[in-house]
């Protein structure tokens, strides 16, 4: 049986910053960003939107014709949870208006997270092939203002329906994990941006590709030369570029540079102009590639690296569906990317130092942004969404 990732859809802020923008305020030169990292814009959460509201926006283009009937699971990954206890999915279940019988649970491990979602999503379906499991990941990418690693912040969303007979990918059950205890990238529960030791996480990003990509060898019998794209874990696109030209060197691969871009290049445009989104991004990056590849995917295997900080990460592969395009959202990612408004470098700083009341007053929070749902009040400790 066929088991993968039937529909998939994304959503991230009405804002953003341009990497020039900061670079002018920061006195650097702008290709340090454009090329020398690879991304063009950030997007910044207004201070009515959080890792609930982005999901759910995600994830609403899903549920149409009644097809949240069959979802008897909702996976949330984030690394920017609001809460210790209680589950962000839990509040996109009620906005979404999901069965009462589907069950949520939030999965931490840095940005791979979501692919353990994934991961588990297919092995549930396997054994209900009837259902459907509704995998969202959700995450705000923050850092201290003037560090490294402010360009490479940035926020987003996806949404991605694992079935049987999926319409887009279907997932194959081999896997390589790799997995080692370090301290790359952390975010402890009392501060609100991560901390980075930035070099060194480059290094154990490359490091744990080859170790992922052995053990995978060791189940699958594809080679590299079997890929026609491969998705990466994308912090910021040069990773990606750097990460690729590592796996083809380890495997002898005697494609040019020109094509070894070519396997990549399409899952980097909508990261480019939303920035890290932490556990969303290589997802980010396939609807990227499913949705402006020229050429007919139907049929190709895509191998993916996913990479959490910590570090945990894994690479698998997937294999195009005939007629993909049918569980696309093309017009409406194309749509949301359009219509965002450009922050000036006050406009970002104001956003960035928005306070986050922890008080336990009443605090309405002015409504901003333009999504379908929004964080209308933090109250006595608790957390208040509506839908707009
Ligand atoms: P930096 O140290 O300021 O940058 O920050 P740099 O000086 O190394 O420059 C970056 C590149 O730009 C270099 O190219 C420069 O040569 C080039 P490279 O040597 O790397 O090929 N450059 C220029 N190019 C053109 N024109 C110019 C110019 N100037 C310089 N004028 C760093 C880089 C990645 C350290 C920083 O952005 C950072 O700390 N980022 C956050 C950490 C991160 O994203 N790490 C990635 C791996 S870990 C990961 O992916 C997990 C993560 O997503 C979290 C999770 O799992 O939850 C982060």
């Amino acid at each position: 049986m066929s088991v993968g990732i039937d529909e998939i859809s994304f959503y991230t802020s009405n804002y953003y910053l341009d990497l020039r923008t900061l670079a002018e305020a920061q006195q650097t030169d702008p290709d340090k960003y454009y090329v020398g990292i690879g991304q063009e814009k950030m997007g910044m959460a207004a201070p009515d939107e959080d890792v609930v509201t982005m999901a759910a926006n995600a994830a609403m283009p899903l549920l149409a014709d009644g097809a949240g009937e069959d979802i008897t699971t909702l996976l949330f990954a984030t690394e920017t949870g609001i809460d210790q206890s209680k589950a962000a999915g839990v509040y996109v279940h009620r906005l979404l208006g999901l069965p009462s019988n589907c069950r949520v649970v939030e999965l931490k491990q840095a940005c791979y997270s979501a692919t353990a979602a994934v991961q588990m999503a297919c092995a549930l379906v396997a054994r209900r092939p009837g259902s459907k499991v509704l995998v969202v990941a959700s995450d705000v990418a923050r850092y201290d203002l003037n560090t490294p690693g402010e360009a490479t912040q940035g926020c987003g969303a996806v949404a991605m329906m694992i079935s049987a007979d999926p319409r887009l990918v279907e997932i194959d059950p081999e896997v390589g994990s790799y997995t080692e205890d370090v301290m790359d990238f952390w975010r402890p529960n009392y501060r609100a941006t991560a901390l980075v030791d930035g070099k060194f996480s480059t290094k154990i990003y490359l490091k744990s590709l080859k170790k992922a990509w052995e053990n995978f060898r060791s189940a699958s019998s594809l080679m590299f030369s079997d890929f026609g794209h491969f998705c990466y874990h994308l912090p910021f696109g040069r990773m990606a570029q750097k990460a690729h030209q590592h796996l083809a060197r380890l495997n002898k691969c005697e494609l040019n540079s020109e094509q070894l871009e070519g396997q990549i290049q399409d899952t980097l445009l909508y990261n480019r102009a939303i920035g890290n989104s932490y556990t969303a991004s290589m997802y980010i990056g396939l609807a990227s590639l499913l949705e402006n590849c020229q050429q007919n995917l139907a049929g190709q295997r895509i191998g993916f690296f996913s990479y959490g900080s910590g570090c945990v990460a894994e690479f698998f592969s997937g294999r195009v569906m005939e007629g993909y395009e049918r569980g696309l959202h093309r017009e409406q990612h194309r749509q949301l990317l359009e219509a965002r408004q450009e922050l000036s470098y006050e406009e970002y700083l104001q956003l960035y130092r928005y306070p986050d009341p922890r008080d336990g007053e009443h605090h309405d929070i002015p409504s901003i942004t333009t999504g379908r749902f929004r964080l209308a009040a933090i109250s006595h400790h608790k957390r208040e969404y509506v839908v707009c």
